[in-house]
């Protein structure tokens, strides 16, 4: 995630929280729907920056996992970027609601009881459920908004799955997409025909004018040599208002050789600047270039809220001023000075949000 967008919402937050309003930005969902193993579940980890999903061949997400970040500051030594990720860093830890008060601060234990929740009810063989598991990850390094990992479409049942599964999952990745707040990232392998994308086909029901979907194409790297997604990004094939953004994740090799996600994203960036199809566009390729296009949509929707927020402030602020009129100021708590203080600080986030939006907005048409 992006720190600028981190420091500014914080700030933005602290302001608020300081005349009593909490979360005043309600920060869309981001939710992934795709094919089954088409890479929902490694996009997911790459753009949060941890490894504690299950990955991995066949169906490996068998229920909604409803992962909330949570934005907290440093309280010790900062540790470094590059970490093992059994590494117990004291300032990142994840709590379950199921198992409230028991911190992991181990990522791979995060991962382990993942599984184990999901055995525990769904069974071995390969049910699901859309019953969720819920999440919490608290880091310095996160923005504070919602994400949701989700089953995989698939037709054909296996194991103890019901013979409507195409039906139930759809169901299932429903209930999520159809929030007006949910922004939907459709994933297709590109090395499948994008005209039969599960995904952006769901995606299109719930968000015809493709206001709240990225189309991400993974496996870039497994396509026939002398294949490329250009005419995709290019939007000659299913146009997407929002675009798509190619990107390379870990293999079932680099999991099973425990590829650290600093190395996974080293690699996927050699990868685009060392291609001939890629390399004149590299910067709009990869992970980093999907989450700078996440953090530009956040951004537009903190804006379009604040107006909303600041509405509200000079409301208050009002009534302020005609009780301290006609009361003087009896409880001396200096509210009024408070509101006017943040008021101020809205006013900067105004400025400042748009130059960093005008600053970006080149990502969101390209
Ligand atoms: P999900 O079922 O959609 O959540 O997909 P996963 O993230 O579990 O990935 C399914 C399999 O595809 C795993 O073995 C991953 O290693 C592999 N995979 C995912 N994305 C890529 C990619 O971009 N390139 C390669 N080579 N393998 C990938
Ligand atoms: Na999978
Ligand atoms: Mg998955």
């Amino acid at each position: 995630m992006d720190s600028q967008l981190i420091k500014t919402v914080n700030k933005l937050q602290d302001a608020f929280s300081t005349v009593g309003v909490h979360n005043p930005v309600d920060l869309p969902q981001i939710t992934v729907i795709g094919s089954q193993s088409s890479g929902k579940s490694s996009v997911l980890e790459n753009i949060v920056g941890r490894d504690f999903l299950p990955r991995g061949t066949g169906i490996v997400t068998r229920r909604p996992l409803i992962l909330q970040l949570i934005n907290r500051p440093a309280t010790e030594t900062q540790t470094p970027d590059n970490k093992a990720n059994d590494y117990e860093d004291p300032n990142e830890w994840g709590e379950f609601l199921h198992l409230p008060g028991k911190k992991f601060h181990n990522f791979d234990k995060i991962r382990d009881e993942i599984v184990r929740d999901t055995e525990l009810k769904t069974g071995k063989n390969v049910g699901i459920s859309p019953q969720p598991i819920n999440l919490r990850i608290f880091s310095p390094n996160v923005l504070t908004l919602t994400m949701v990992d989700l089953p995989g479409l698939t037709k054909v049942p296996v194991g103890d799955q019901p013979k409507d599964i195409e039906k139930q999952i759809r169901e299932m990745l429903m209930k999520y997409i159809t929030k007006p707040n949910a922004i939907i990232l459709a994933v297709t392998s590109a090395n499948t025909d994008l005209a039969n994308s599960d995904g952006l086909k769901l995606a299109r029901e719930v968000d015809p004018e493709g206001l709240r979907t990225i189309g991400v194409l993974t496996k870039v790297d497994l396509m026939d040599q002398g294949t490329d997604v250009i005419d995709i990004l290019a939007g000659r094939v299913i146009p997407l208002r929002l675009g798509y953004v190619p990107v390379v994740n870990r293999g079932q090799r680099d999991i099973e050789n425990k590829k650290s996600i600093t190395n996974a994203l080293a690699a996927e960036k050699a990868f685009f600047e060392g291609h001939a199809s890629y390399q004149s566009k590299a910067k709009y390729c990869g992970t980093p270039f999907l989450a700078r296009k996440l953090n530009t949509i956040l951004m537009h929707h903190i804006r379009n809220t604040l107006p909303e927020i600041k509405a509200k402030i000079q409301n208050a602020l009002v009534k302020y001023r005609q009780e301290l009129a006609q009361l003087g100021d009896p409880l001396g708590d200096g509210s009024a000075n408070q509101a006017n203080l943040v008021l101020n600080i809205i006013t900067e986030f105004c400025t400042e949000f748009r130059t960093i939006i005008d600053g970006n907005s080149n990502d969101l048409s390209s």
